[in-house]
Parts: structure tokens; C-alpha cells; sequence
């Protein structure tokens, strides 16, 4: 690699963000901080990060004139959004550093390339088969056993494009719920508890981390984190070991979250990768000496990074559109909760399921945050009556 592109990039650099949701504005809260610019494009207008970046330029990821335009005006390019094409990386990659690189996002944006390497890397991963047709999916479903959970190959999050399968009538339902296009069938995995690490990792190696984190979902979706996570001490550190050997062997300049099923023996069993800073994540923009976001800042400017130590236990809620279908959440009441901090993506659209923010509460246990963040959310609620 040129010398050049190994040399560190130094605050007043304009770091490119492909991708303009929440992950991009706190990533770029914490670049500004530092004195960075950052620069966001996406197909979107008037977006979370663009609204507190300093240039916001609105394109399709296709065109990809603009991708090497908008990447000779940054000093390194880097992304919040993991469903970039390859084909964009790549165009970028052409006119300054990608971190971290298109690779891993061609591995990490697709379920059946991700679980593959994850497999054939003798990672612990939960059982899964492809699945290109009704034929297929009855056979995978022999194979594994029901119940059984249908995902699209791409383009998923929230929960969305998945399906639970709970025996053979449901196939042909499942199919077409999921757009009748390339799928994974996994086992349905009857978890003790949910966790993530999130691992950042410099261009020669250097890893930090958080977590185990714990994670509860509604309807597919995260809604409340606990950090750190109770589970025992051999847990723990399996759960890290197993995330620094992902960012090694994926070889991650930048952030990268592992969510991990446990099971109800203590065995760990990955469910996906996240190559980007993450939702369960988000407690260390209040709770740790350098957050999440501030890492990827660190890692992609090959910085040292900060210490990824948590001061206080915290505790984080998700606030989905939902809350506001009665009209507008009161926040005065939910503030009233003294150790709750409130985060507002700046998203003007509240449809129901839509990550408009998060609340999160910092205490002297993670039983006491876990309380305070879902008072503090309840009160939210109750100004709607
Ligand atoms: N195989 C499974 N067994 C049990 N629960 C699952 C399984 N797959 C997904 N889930 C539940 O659905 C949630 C979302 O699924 P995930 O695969 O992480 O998709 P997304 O990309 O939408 O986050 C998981 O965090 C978990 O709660
Ligand atoms: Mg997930």
C-alpha cells in the first residue's frame, strides 16, 4: 500500500459517509466533534446525517459519476448503510481509501455469502440451508426441523423479509411472504438470551470492544439493549474471542457488530454480522469513555483508539414511530427521569416500526437503568391519553 494511504488523517479532513440514518449522524456528531468534516450521500433528502453533516448530496448508489465525485472530495470513504452495491464501493474505492472495505460489505450484506464464510470459517453459526424454491425449502426444512425461520437472502433488517415457519402448510405462505426470491432457512434457535459485541479494529490489528451486550426484540426489532449484559464470565469472553477472530478474519478497518444467539446449554451460536457501528451500541455515546461511533472515526482515520472502557451501567430503549400515533410523545415527562438521555434521529416521517430515537438511562446497576429507561419511555406513552 502506498505510504500515503497509510498515513493518518488528521481533524479538518473530510470523511465521506455512504448512507444518511441515524448510525451516519452520530458517526458524523462525533467526527465534528473532533473537528472533521463529513460529507453524506444518499438517495434520501434533508436525512439524520445530513442534517448535521457538512455537505449533504443526494444521489442513487448507482451513479456512479457522482460516487468518484463525491469520493475525490473526502480523504477517506466509509459507510452507515450496509446495502451499498459492490459496484459502488468499488467506484469509490477508485478515488480514495474504502474502510472498511468493499469486501467486507460484499460478505456481510448478503445472509448466505455471511453465513457461508462464517461456516467454512468453523465459526459457531446457527444451522441454515439455501433456499431457491418451494422444492428447496421443504428439503431444508427436513433437513432442520421445524419451526424453522425463513430470511431473504438480501436486503433485510428489522425483521423484515423473514418469516417463521411452524410446519409444512406454511411453505408456499412463506414463499411468497418473502418476494419468492433467493432465501436462508434456518433452525429456530429457542435462545436463553440474545447478545452482540461490537468490535472496532485498526488497519495493523489493534481491537477494542464492547460488550456482551444484551438484546431484547419486539416484532423482529431491537428494543431494549442492557450493558453490560448478565451472562457468566465464560460466556463473556467466548463471546469476544469469537467476535475479535470475525474482525481478523474478515480483516475490518473499522466497526463490526456480532449478534450471537445463547442457547440454553451456554452455547454461543452467531446470528449476523453487522459491518458498521450498531443499534446495540448506542448506550456508549453516554456510558464510555469513547463511543462506538468515535472508533470507527478513530479506526478509518488511523488514529489510536480511545478507551472503550463503560463508566456506568446503562440501559437503552428504542423510541419506534409508533409512540407517536396519538401525536407527539411527551418529552417533558419522559426528561423528568434525571439520569435518561434522549436522542432524536430528526426524522420528520413517524411511521409505525421506524427508529425515531432512543432513550438511554445511566445508574449505578443495569437493573436500575433497565427501570429508568422503561419509565422514562412510558411516559412518553402516557401523554398520549
Ligand atoms: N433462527 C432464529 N431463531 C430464533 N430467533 C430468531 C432467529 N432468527 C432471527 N430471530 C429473531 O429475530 C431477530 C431479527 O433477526 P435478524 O436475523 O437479526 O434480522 P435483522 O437483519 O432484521 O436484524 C433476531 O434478533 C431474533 O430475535
Ligand atoms: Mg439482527
Amino acid at each position: 500500500m502506498p505510504s500515503q494511504l497509510r498515513s493518518p488523517l488528521l481533524p479538518g479532513s473530510a470523511i465521506g459517509v455512504l448512507g444518511s440514518g441515524q448510525l451516519g449522524r452520530m458517526f458524523a456528531m462525533a467526527a465534528r466533534r473532533m473537528g472533521y468534516r463529513v460529507h453524506t450521500l444518499s438517495p434520501d433528502e434533508d436525512t439524520p446525517t445530513g442534517q448535521v453533516a457538512d455537505l449533504e448530496i443526494n444521489s442513487c448508489y448507482e451513479d456512479l459519476d457522482r460516487i468518484k465525485e463525491f469520493a475525490s472530495g473526502v480523504s477517506v470513504v466509509t459507510f452507515e448503510f450496509e446495502n451499498v452495491p459492490a459496484a459502488t464501493a468499488a467506484a469509490a474505492a477508485e478515488c480514495a481509501p474504502v474502510r472498511p472495505s468493499g469486501q467486507v460489505l460484499h460478505t456481510t450484506q448478503h445472509r448466505l455469502r455471511e453465513k457461508t464464510f462464517l461456516a467454512q470459517s468453523h465459526f459457531p453459526v446457527t444451522p441454515f440451508r439455501r433456499v431457491g424454491g418451494l422444492e428447496e425449502l421443504a428439503q431444508a426444512a427436513d433437513e432442520l426441523g421445524l419451526p424453522a425461520i425463513l430470511k431473504t437472502a438480501d436486503f433485510g433488517y428489522d425483521g423484515k423479509g423473514q418469516f417463521r415457519i411452524r410446519n409444512p402448510e406454511e411453505f408456499s405462505e412463506a414463499w411468497n411472504a418473502i418476494g419468492r426470491r433467493e432465501a436462508v432457512l434456518e433452525a429456530f434457535i429457542d435462545f436463553e438470551c440474545e447478545i452482540s459485541v461490537i468490535g472496532a479494529r485498526s488497519i495493523d490489528g489493534e481491537f477494542v470492544h464492547y460488550g456482551p451486550v444484551e438484546n431484547r426484540h419486539r416484532n423482529g426489532i431491537l428494543d431494549i439493549s442492557v450493558a453490560p449484559a448478565c451472562v457468566p464470565e465464560n460466556v463473556a469472553r467466548e463471546a469476544v474471542e469469537i467476535a475479535h477472530a470475525v474482525l481478523d478474519k474478515l480483516e475490518v478497518t473499522g466497526v463490526l457488530c456480532v449478534e450471537f444467539f445463547v442457547a440454553r446449554d451456554g452455547r454461543l451460536l452467531i446470528n449476523e454480522l453487522a459491518p458498521r457501528p450498531h443499534n446495540s451500541g448506542h448506550f456508549s455515546f453516554d456510558a464510555n469513555v469513547t463511543s462506538q461511533f468515535e472508533q470507527q472515526l478513530r479506526a478509518v482515520c488511523l488514529l489510536p483508539f480511545g478507551s472503550a472502557v463503560q463508566h456506568t451501567p446503562a440501559a437503552m430503549v428504542n423510541l419506534l414511530g409508533d409512540l407517536w400515533s396519538e401525536g407527539e410523545p411527551d418529552w417533558h415527562a419522559a426528561l423528568s427521569v434525571s439520569d435518561v438521555k434522549l436522542h432524536l434521529y430528526g426524522k420528520s416521517q413517524a411511521r409505525p416500526g421506524r427508529k425515531m430515537g432512543h432513550l438511554t438511562a445511566l445508574a449505578p446497576t443495569t437493573e436500575q437503568a433497565l427501570q429508568d429507561a422503561q419509565r422514562a419511555r412510558e411516559q412518553l406513552r402516557r401523554s398520549a391519553d
